[in-house]
């Protein structure tokens, strides 16, 4: 049976704030999630928008808010970004200097009936995070260093990907595998056959000539 893929288009490539909404309402019948990168200038260069951005799109808009905090400390937002309609919020692993406020902070987030969804960098090995693994129900695995769509897909992590499928099957774990960084119609099949479940696309769905045909290759179809 052919697996069931998630496609969640990034809003990373998108220049114009304003023009976020109208991606969200024509995407909102097309793919199952709007990846919503929050960037603080200090975990990664770049500075994005933030939670009130992300009202607005869920006031405006039916699709589901898969939201990528690539921010130092995430805890101090949690509360921010679901109260603005986070469907997933994911934290990063390497953004907790002290790493023993994550529990907490994952707690938190489910207790809010949100889905919480952990990511690691490129450099960080699946076996630094694997107790949580039990608990999230997302692990986003970097494929590119954070901080800037359209880089290429750094192949090597496909490896991890498939060490993370493993452990999630010996163990009978729930967890989905996301992805996310230089994915494109080349290479989906490769990480689908190593275990991921949702797709992160940013350039490659954003800037095709044709955007509906971009997300059926992604899928496989
Ligand atoms: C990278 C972001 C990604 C990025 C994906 O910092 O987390 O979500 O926008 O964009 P592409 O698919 O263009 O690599
Ligand atoms: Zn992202």
């Amino acid at each position: 049976m052919k697996k069931n893929i998630a496609i969640s288009v990034s809003t990373d490539p998108i220049p114009n704030y304003s023009d976020i909404i109208d991606y969200a309402k024509y995407m909102q019948t097309r793919v199952e999630f709007l990846h919503c990168d929050v960037m603080d200038g200090k975990f990664v260069e770049k500075v994005t928008y933030d939670a009130s951005l992300i009202k607005n799109i869920n006031l405006n808009s039916l699709i589901m808010l898969d939201v990528h905090l690539m921010v130092d400390e995430p805890a101090y937002y949690i509360d921010d970004y679901i109260n603005a309609g986070a469907n997933i919020l994911t934290i990063h692993y390497e953004a907790f200097k002290n790493k023993e406020k994550l529990p907490e902070a994952i707690h938190h987030i489910k207790e809010r009936n949100t889905l919480v969804g952990l990511s690691i960098k490129p450099a960080t090995s699946f076996k630094e995070i694997r107790t949580f693994a039990y608990t999230v129900d997302v692990i986003l695995v970097m494929s590119v260093e954070p901080g800037l769509s359209g880089q290429k897909f750094m192949p090597e992590i496909l490896d991890k990907i498939a060490e993370i499928n493993k452990f999630r099957e010996e163990n009978n774990l729930r967890f989905k595998i996301e992805v996310d960084g230089g994915v494109n119609a080349t290479n989906a099949k490769s990480i689908i056959d190593a275990g991921a479940d949702i797709l992160v696309s940013g350039m490659y769905v954003y800037g095709a000539k044709n955007r509906d045909v971009a997300i059926e290759e992604l899928r496989g179809n």
